[in-house]
């Protein structure tokens, strides 16, 4: 799908059908002209509500303001009421409530939610008609808007909107089709493509490297791990930082094997892997100013003669001892070995890591809003102001001096699960804290995308499936960062 941006007003525009979003309840503003037909269908402009007018050549759709999170969602459902139609193009207004370029990428992002579709193992594969979305130079509220500032809009909402739909790609994928190898092998080719350094290390590498927590994970698996290092060096680097991602690109829990039930949907345990890779790719097109090195654990959980079990003791990159006491607890044994090496090779200003960590985490947030724990308070703030912007939901877990004393081990230095039942998202940040060194406290931050990395089942401009979770909040809080001035939202 394309976006173009006209200097004509919505009327003089030529396009197959007009998309309208209805803001006034009253259906008075000018760009809502089939009032009559509205009423007799009873269409009420409620938010997610649509009316396909085909004679007039109009689709409605209700939106309850002009938040950008409306316009996001009313966008996708416009567009996923024009797909397996015969419309070839569209044609759509402006809707600025404050800032203009916050509203039209916001419009352009939900037309590309709406219109992704995983259809990578359906026999028929439906094409969409549509092709082209013409954006009139025209707006809602007659507000002023440069062209130049719209079509910067389209782009990078063009390229977020892909990067995140790439993530739903990937995790979409069968994990039998997407192994840590075939993992790696996508990273490498996004890194040719966009002209990054890369370093892929295979399980050889990663025992010289001493990654012994990571390999204890990965070896039961029929399929090798990999770690994959990618890096983003622009040269006018305003800053350094490391995004550490979980890729299990099947965890069955291992010896402490999953329920059935829970265990499907497990493909999706790479999501945090295939988001810094989203995320490092966006960086890169998007020109931000900061070095970028994109780090992901990818293995397998699974079963077999030769799996890690409770009971054992593991010794991580950083020599500290773990105490294994459920082998499904493993994405923290990953990312402590992955964080160690990110500290140990990178001079870094602030390192994330995001991940599938915990099933607590949803509990404790609901299934669409990510978890952010760290030690610095206002790089927590940030990053849920950055989240909130971008269209994705955060909220922070808090830590506190009790919570740690559940890790305490009788026989190592830590041990992989809480002794109690309660607080599992926080006391997991936790053990990762185990793998930071001191002097990085304050640049961490741990980003639980349990929830929102996938959710079986649609909601607001969302898709069955993978979300592409933590792309576009970390995009947007290493624009609001260094590329944005202050005043820009
Ligand atoms: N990958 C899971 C966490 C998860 C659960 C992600 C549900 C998405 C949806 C993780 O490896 C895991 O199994 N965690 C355990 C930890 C427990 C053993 C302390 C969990 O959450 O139950
Ligand atoms: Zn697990
Ligand atoms: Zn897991």
């Amino acid at each position: 799908m394309k976006f173009e941006l006209i200097e004509k007003k919505v009327a003089d525009i030529d396009a197959d059908i007009e998309i309208v979003l209805v803001v006034d309840k009253n259906f008075e503003h000018k760009w809502v002209k089939d009032r009559d037909d509205l009423e007799t269908i009873n269409f009420k402009g409620e938010s997610e509500e649509v009316a396909l007018l085909p004679h007039q050549k109009r689709v409605y759709v209700g939106a309850k303001s002009l938040d950008h999170d409306e316009i996001r969602i009313a966008a996708a459902k416009a567009i996923k009421a024009l797909q397996n139609k015969k419309y070839k193009s569209a044609k759509v207004g402006v809707y600025i409530q404050n800032c203009p370029v916050t509203n039209i990428k916001a419009f352009v992002e939900g037309a590309l939610f709406g219109a992704y579709r995983f259809d990578k193992y359906k026999s028929k594969k439906q094409e969409s008609e549509l092709q082209t979305i013409y954006i009139a130079k025209e707006d809602y509220s007659d507000k002023e808007f440069t062209t130049q500032n719209a079509i910067k809009s389209i782009n990078e909402a063009i390229i977020v909107a892909e990067a995140t739909n790439f993530v739903k790609d990937l995790v979409n994928t069968a994990p039998d089709d997407m192994t840590p190898k075939d993992l790696a092998d996508i990273a490498e080719q996004i890194a040719k493509d966009e002209g990054l350094e890369y370093t892929i290390l295979d399980e050889k590498e990663l025992a010289k490297e001493g990654m012994n927590a990571f390999l204890a994970v990965a070896r039961a698996s029929a399929h090798p791990p990999r770690l994959i290092h990618l890096a983003y060096k622009p040269k006018n680097a305003k800053a350094k930082i490391a995004i550490v991602g979980k890729g299990l690109t099947y965890d069955s829990g291992g010896l402490s094997l999953k329920p059935s039930e829970y265990m499907v949907t497990m493909k999706s345990d790479k999501s945090g892997a295939c988001a810094v890779l989203g995320i490092i790719q966006a960086a890169k097109r998007l020109q931000i100013p900061v070095e970028i090195h994109a780090i992901a654990g990818a293995t397998e959980n699974m079963i077999g003669g030769d799996a890690y079990k409770p009971d054992d003791v593991l010794v991580a990159k950083n020599g500290k001892t773990i105490e294994v006491r459920n082998t499904d607890a493993e994405g923290r044994l990953v990312l402590a070995d992955c964080l160690c090496y990110a500290q140990e090779k990178i001079d870094i200003d602030y390192i994330f890591d995001i991940a599938t960590l915990t099933g607590a985490c949803v509990v404790a947030l609901g299934e669409y809003t990510t978890g952010v724990m760290g030690f610095n308070e206002e790089l927590k703030t940030t990053i849920i102001e950055a989240a909130q912007a971008s269209g994705e939901l955060a909220a922070q877990l808090p830590f506190n001096r009790y919570l740690p004393k559940l890790l305490e081990s009788k026989v190592a230095d830590i041990c992989n699960i809480s002794s109690s039942r309660y607080g599992g998202a926080i006391t997991a940040a936790l053990f990762l804290s185990e793998f930071i060194e001191e002097k990085n406290r304050q640049k961490w931050i741990h980003l639980d995308i349990a929830g929102p990395a996938y959710v079986e089942k649609e909601w607001g401009y969302h898709s069955y499936g993978a979300g592409g979770a933590g792309v576009r909040m970390v995009v947007k809080w290493l624009q609001k960062q260094f590329v944005f001035n202050k005043k820009h939202p």
